[in-house]
């Protein structure tokens, strides 16, 4: 449905924020883009919503470029609804007032229609009672709920979410990521959100691409990215056990997932090797249907190579923490 090609934003000549990204997304895939602050995250998807100029390259939204000045740019444009992380509400308007404004300016429908979808969007996200509202009477969450609402207006068939839930508290980005869940699975609505917060990926997507300094290391399904990430970068992004770990010995990671989790991995290496280990850090990770968990052990340096080999011959993953 988007494809983005060999795509190269600079903002001035030697400034270059995206370089050479490439980047497919499928009709009805709710697909994270994840990376460090400052990588070019919403650059990104400013390129793909044609609100920055690109120097090289190519963004196609079924099969028509949209690039500013693009053939088909304004075309499909209005295909694309866009959540930004500041809400960008009117203050001196209502809710019910922001959520109308662009059905009606830009695409100069009828108002009474417009009006009658808007309440059924805000009734989808929840905030049908608070219409007389205006912006400064709501949370964060709610500003957020209409932000989506006022995209949805548009009848997009993709949405774009730039940091869609990371000022909001924990409960309150769960729901807003069920929400975003629902638009996908009852609209069929193509879903790409920005984040660098790795609950997002683990919640919602069927894909993630991890950015960084303007490059995509690794796309992929979420728990291949996060239980094995080939990449030696997206390991430090993703590393939570760290500053906890003993500096005497070697710590050693090791990753299970699928029927990796019911065997007895740890006690019978200690068993076959005739030594001990401390545990000294766990995980169990909830990917949508599947559990996946890691496990560090601490174990003396002469024990290294044999504990590797013997994982090795049970294919589990492993890794030595640095
Ligand atoms: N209009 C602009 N002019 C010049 N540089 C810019 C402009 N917009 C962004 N940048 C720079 O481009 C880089 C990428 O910015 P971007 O906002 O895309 O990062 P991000 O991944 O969204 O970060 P965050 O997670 O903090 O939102 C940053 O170094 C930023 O300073
Ligand atoms: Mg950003």
């Amino acid at each position: 449905m988007l494809r983005i090609e060999h795509l190269v934003k600079k903002f001035d000549e030697d400034f270059v924020v995206l370089d050479d990204i490439d980047l497919s997304v499928n009709k009805g895939e709710v697909v994270v883009i994840l990376g460090p602050s400052g990588c070019g995250k919403s650059t990104l998807l400013r390129c793909i919503n044609g609100l920055e100029d690109i120097q090289d390259g190519r963004v196609l939204l079924e099969g028509e470029e949209i690039n500013p000045g693009g053939k088909g740019a304004e075309k499909s444009r209005v295909k694309i609804g866009m959540v930004f992380q500041s809400y960008d509400l009117f203050p001196h308007m209502s809710i019910l007032d922001n959520v109308i404004l662009a059905p009606m300016k830009v695409q100069k429908r009828n108002k009474e229609d417009v009006v009658k979808e808007a309440r059924e969007m805000l009734e989808r996200v929840g905030l049908a009672s608070r219409e007389e509202s205006y912006p400064r009477q709501l949370s964060g969450g709610q500003k957020q709920r209409v932000a989506i609402a006022r995209a949805l207006v548009l009848d997009p068939e993709i949405l774009l979410c730039d940091e869609a839930t990371s000022a909001l508290d924990p409960e309150i980005t769960k729901g807003i990521l069920a929400l975003l869940q629902k638009i996908n699975k009852e609209m069929g609505i193509t879903i790409v959100v920005v984040t660098h917060q790795m609950e997002v990926v683990k919640q919602i997507c069927q894909r993630v691409a991890f950015l960084s300094q303007g490059k995509v290391l690794a796309v992929g399904r979420p728990e291949k990215l996060f239980v094995w990430p080939q990449e030696r970068e997206i390991r430090d992004f993703l590393r939570e056990e760290s500053d906890k770990l003993p500096e005497t010995g070697v710590n050693l990671k090791l990753f299970f997932y699928g029927e990796g989790n019911q065997r007895p991995i740890v006690t019978q290496m200690s068993q076959e090797l005739h030594t001990d280990f401390n545990i000294c850090w766990a995980k169990l990770e909830d990917f949508r249907e599947d559990v996946y968990g890691s496990l560090v052990l601490n174990m003396k340096q002469e024990d290294l190579e044999r504990a590797c080999a013997f994982l090795d011959s049970k294919d589990v993953t492993w890794e030595v923490i640095e």
